[in-house]
């Protein structure tokens, strides 16, 4: 039975380390503020001037779980590129990115899932391999944000929360009888909350929009009403907990971590205590580089390998996130 596995994986931060007093110089936020709320103390964002997409800090990533899963580029059989920030509004990030590998002909596409983006393109890149279609697939996660935040205070709800950065996994069809690899994943959306967290201009549905009003107004900068997200975050997270550990036949016992997303560390931490989890069973790092929305679990996974928090040789995880869309999903892996 062909499984998929993740032969490797690689993380890449820009070099900018913005603290919670440097976003204090921009607008009327503190540190206290944003560290009681959210857990952050940094984010990293691209140099400032400097022109860079998702997918040149994707090529970085991906360089280097390539490196560990010792694949040439010419191997990979597909790019699937998760991003809510592409380099430009079509095509897809992932196209940038296989240009950027060298490549030509390779199929490349793009997940546009927010913050589950990473759990939706795993899940694509597993039904991919389960059919036969494809053996090697790269899975990317990358955003850069902070070019599209409004940095004033009228966006500081928003602004303070983003960071920028990419993680790449690379995913293998292993022929094996044993439980290993992807074991389950559930995807869901609910699109009647899409107002709650959204980007809308410009939009090819308003063309009398796009004009020097949405400028004025930024209507091309990201909207979010927090507190109903938090609200369902910390519901459906729970939730689809419950309903992945059911589909595999697994109980919280036999997961050696969780590795959600990175929005908030209240949410984490809700998510921990409705489930009854020590905390150490719950991995955080979004107190040093905030929400990197499709990029944030790849990059966990790439740091609880590198601190061996995760064995890659037994350890379950489980993957879980929730996103604009509203979008939410979970999966469990077993190296
Ligand atoms: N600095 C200082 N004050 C601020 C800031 C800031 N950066 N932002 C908001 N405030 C103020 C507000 O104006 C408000 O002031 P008021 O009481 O005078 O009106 C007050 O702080 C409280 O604001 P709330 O929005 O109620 O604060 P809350 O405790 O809900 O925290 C937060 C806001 C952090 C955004 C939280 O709601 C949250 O994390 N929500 C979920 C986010 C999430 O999970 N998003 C999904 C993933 S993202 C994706 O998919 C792209």
């Amino acid at each position: 039975m062909k499984r998929s596995v993740i032969k490797g994986t690689g993380r890449f931060l820009p070099s900018r380390c913005v603290t919670n007093d440097d976003l204090s110089k921009m607008m009327d936020t503190n540190d206290e503020w944003i560290q009681q709320r959210t857990g952050i103390k940094t984010r990293y964002w691209i140099p400032e001037g400097e022109t860079v997409g998702a997918s040149d800090l994707a090529l970085e990533a991906s360089k280097k779980a390539l490196d560990k899963a010792g694949w040439q580029p010419e191997e990979i059989d597909l790019i699937i590129f998760a991003t809510l920030s592409p380099d430009i509004y079509f095509p897809g990030a992932g196209c940038f990115l296989q240009t950027k590998l060298g490549l030509t002909d390779t199929p490349a596409l793009d997940i546009r899932q927010q913050c589950t983006g990473f759990v939706y393109a795993m899940s694509t890149a597993d039904a991919y391999i389960r059919s036969g279609m494809y053996n090697k697939i790269l899975v990317v996660g990358a955003e850069v944000h902070s070019t599209g935040l409004d940095k004033t205070t009228a966006g500081r709800d928003v602004s303070v929360l983003f960071g920028d950065g990419a993680a790449a996994v690379c995913v293998e069809a292993v022929e094996t009888e044993n439980n290993v690899g992807v074991l389950g994943s559930i995807l869901k959306a609910d699109g009647k909350y899409a107002e709650k967290l959204m980007l809308e201009l410009p939009a090819s549905k308003y063309p009398e929009r796009i004009n020097e009003e949405m400028l004025k107004t930024g209507g091309h900068f990201p909207i979010m009403d927090g507190t109903r997200i938090f609200k369902l975050a910390v519901r459906k997270l729970p939730e689809i907990t419950k309903e992945i550990l059911e589909q595999t036949g697994l109980t919280l016992d036999d997961i050696d971590l969780v590795i959600p997303h990175q929005a908030n560390l209240r949410i984490n931490e809700a998510y921990q205590k409705t489930l009854g989890l020590p905390s150490e069973k719950v991995f955080n790092n979004i107190q040093k580089y905030g929400n990197t929305t499709a990029a944030t679990i790849p990059l966990a996974l790439d740091e609880t390998i590198e601190q061996g928090l995760v064995d890659t040789k037994s350890s379950t995880v489980l993957f879980v996130a929730l996103g604009a869309g509203l979008t939410w999903a979970a999966m469990i892996y077993r190296f």
